[in-house]
């Protein structure tokens, strides 16, 4: 019998999870299949109520299904509980369970490419206040980063993410970035910006340090304006793909039963993938 997973979003048409666990079927010569399956918000309650009966072993869920997700589940992960959101899905004796594996996808993406950045990292900066900030957050917190500061346009959004970390973080307006970019050992942009589409972020790289790393969790194009700026002044940046294929990985896991690897492979087949998509 063919195992099946899938994704569940509205809309899903971009997700380049499919290529990414096709893929790792391939190489563990798994007979599987993992599709995607737009659900609108009106329907999206009944379908997690039936997922344990669709066939299917287990899903990624992603915007904008992550807290319905949370709520359907039986049982979270600690981080899903902690984030209040879940992206990843199985059922078991016909109840459904849930975790999320952002977190880690976000710092197994920076321990691969920046290893030992931790030592160095006394002072974060991200960027936005949003779901992907929660993670992000939670994360750098679990590292012991002392200073973590959230930058948002809305100052009140990073004020109630500092409340919900306890006074972990440290909110201030994107307007007031300028202090804190000097002191930054390490940068995010957590928003949408630099998103195909989107108006690309545009931040002054001027104050900060060389050594600095610079993390855009934006992956579409692979290259933002923002690590093309931090690159051409020499600063070490992160990919946004690399989040995206690390947090894959312990969902394939959960699935199918194998753990799977981030090879320079994968990255090169949706690395291009996401440029001939860029082109059309
Ligand atoms: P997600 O859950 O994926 O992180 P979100 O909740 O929509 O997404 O958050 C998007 C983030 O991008 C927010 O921090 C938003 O700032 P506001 O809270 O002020 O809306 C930020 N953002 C979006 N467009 C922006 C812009 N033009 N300038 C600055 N920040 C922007």
């Amino acid at each position: 019998m063919k195992l099946r997973a899938c994704v569940i979003g509205h809309p899903v048409a971009h997700s380049r999870s499919p290529l990414i666990h096709k893929y790792w079927l391939a190489v563990h010569g798994i007979a599987g299949d993992y599709t995607r399956v737009d659900v609108p918000p009106e329907k999206i309650e009944r379908f997690f109520d039936d997922f344990p009966k669709s066939g299917y072993v287990g899903g990624n869920v992603t915007i904008p299904h992550k807290e319905v997700a949370f709520r359907k589940v039986v049982e979270a992960d600690p981080v899903a509980r902690a984030l209040g959101a879940v992206n990843t899905i199985w059922h078991k004796d016909g109840k459904l369970y849930g975790a999320s594996t952002d977190v880690y996808g976000f710092i197994a993406n920076l321990n691969r490419s920046q290893p030992g950045w931790e030592k160095q990292a006394k002072t974060a900066v991200i960027i936005g206040a949003g779901g992907a900030t929660r993670a992000i957050a939670y994360g750098l917190i679990e590292k012991k980063i002392p200073n973590i500061v959230v930058a948002n346009r809305t100052r009140a959004r990073a004020q109630d993410l500092a409340a919900h970390f306890e006074g972990k973080l440290v909110p201030v307006a994107l307007s007031n970035l300028m202090p804190h970019l000097r002191e930054a050992d390490l940068l995010v942009n957590a928003t949408s910006l630099g998103m195909t589409g989107q108006p690309p972020l545009m931040l002054d790289l001027s104050p900060l340090k060389k050594s600095a790393i610079v993390y855009d969790i934006v992956y579409a194009p692979l290259e933002t304006e923002l690590l093309k700026a931090a690159r051409a002044r020499g600063n070490p940046v992160v990919e946004g793909l690399g989040m995206l294929l690390h947090q894959a990985a312990p969902a394939f896991e959960r699935w199918f039963g194998v753990r799977p690897e981030v090879t320079p492979e994968l990255r090169a087949l949706v690395a291009s993938d996401l440029a001939r998509k860029a082109k059309r």
